[in-house]
């Protein structure tokens, strides 16, 4: 909440900050009142609780992840009509990463394999159906996990029946990819109106490169990246950030893995610029939010 310090609205009215985590959080909905929300903090001496209504929310925790699902915290922001970076409605879409790559084939079959390199992936819904695949060694990606977590690397035929029988005990879909050779992670982000990339390497040697060490170099812009962004950005009613995740293969050859949301990490030397944009980006959405227009026809009344 410190980025938003000395900030106001139109430069006149001030903002009032709440940061929590979605654990923290809870909130009850009236459709005629709109979202009351609470936030309990528990610090080691005392616990802390505040109850308010707000007028906006920007989304920077994942909805879900391996142990947690703050669906229901999202489904009580939209009822109240809460206005949010990005949209809860794009927010919604992104519950599920194969949901989200789905998209991304539709972008593909669109605009075509050359122009739109996304990486090949096969999809399971459950164990029962992880009986082949076609090429080793392939990486398999299961159920909805984020830095890494629920992602193997499997050589042989052996090993993907073993983790077929891991699959079989939690319950949740599964892809598979070809295991790409890779030199790098390039990540090309959107906050706003700025796009800008930056390359990430590894160097504990994983053939996850956002394991251990890492070094992240800017990249310059070229007309490809923007083409991505411009027709990811799109979807699901306008992303107003996002992240797309490449590979570069030791070939040079690029591969679209992933597109994030809000939810993006926000990395490298020009993090406290990219906060500034965050800021910046909330503001002109609060700005433009019927229920600020609404507050100042209240206001003038008086
Ligand atoms: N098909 C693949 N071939 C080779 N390496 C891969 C492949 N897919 C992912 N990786 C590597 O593993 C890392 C993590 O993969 P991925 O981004 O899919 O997981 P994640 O849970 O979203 O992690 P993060 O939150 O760090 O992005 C990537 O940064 C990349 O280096
Ligand atoms: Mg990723």
């Amino acid at each position: 909440s410190r980025i938003f310090y000395g900030r106001k609205l139109f430069g006149d009215y001030d903002l009032k900050v709440e940061q929590a985590q979605f654990s923290e959080i809870n909130l009850s909905t009236c459709s005629s009142m709109g979202t009351t929300v609470e936030i309990r903090k528990s610090r080691p001496d005392h616990h802390t609780r505040s109850a308010f209504q707000p007028d906006f929310v920007l989304i920077r925790q994942h909805v879900k992840n391996i142990s947690n699902d703050y669906t229901n915290i999202v489904l009580g922001l939209r009822n109240g009509g809460v206005a949010s970076v990005n949209s809860l409605d794009s927010i919604f879409n992104f519950l599920d990463k194969p949901w989200v790559f789905a998209h991304l084939i539709r972008i593909q079959r669109k605009i075509g394999k050359n122009k739109f390199p996304l990486i090949s992936q096969s999809y399971y819904p459950n164990f029962k159906e992880m009986l082949v695949t076609p090429h080793f060694p392939v990486v398999v990606k299961m159920g909805h996990g984020h830095s890494g977590l629920g992602k193997v690397k499997v050589d042989h035929h052996y090993g993907f029946q073993d983790i077929a029988s891991v699959a079989a005990m939690t319950n949740s879909y599964s892809t598979t990819e070809l295991l790409i050779d890779s030199q790098c992670d390039i990540f090309v982000q959107k906050i706003g109106t700025n796009i800008r990339a930056f390359k990430r390497k590894c160097m504990s040697g994983n053939w996850k490169a956002s394991m251990g060490a890492v070094i992240l170099e800017p990249m310059p812009m070229n007309e490809r990246y923007k083409s991505w962004v411009d027709e990811c950005s799109k979807l699901f009613g306008g992303l107003d950030m996002m992240c797309i995740q490449i590979m570069q293969g030791k070939d040079g050859k690029e591969y679209i893995v992933e597109m994030n949301d809000s939810t993006m990490s926000i990395l490298g030397s020009s993090q406290s610029e990219d906060y500034k944009l965050v800021v910046d980006l909330v503001i002109s959405k609060m700005e433009q939010s019927s229920t600020f227009h609404k507050f100042l026809s209240f206001a003038s009344n008086f």
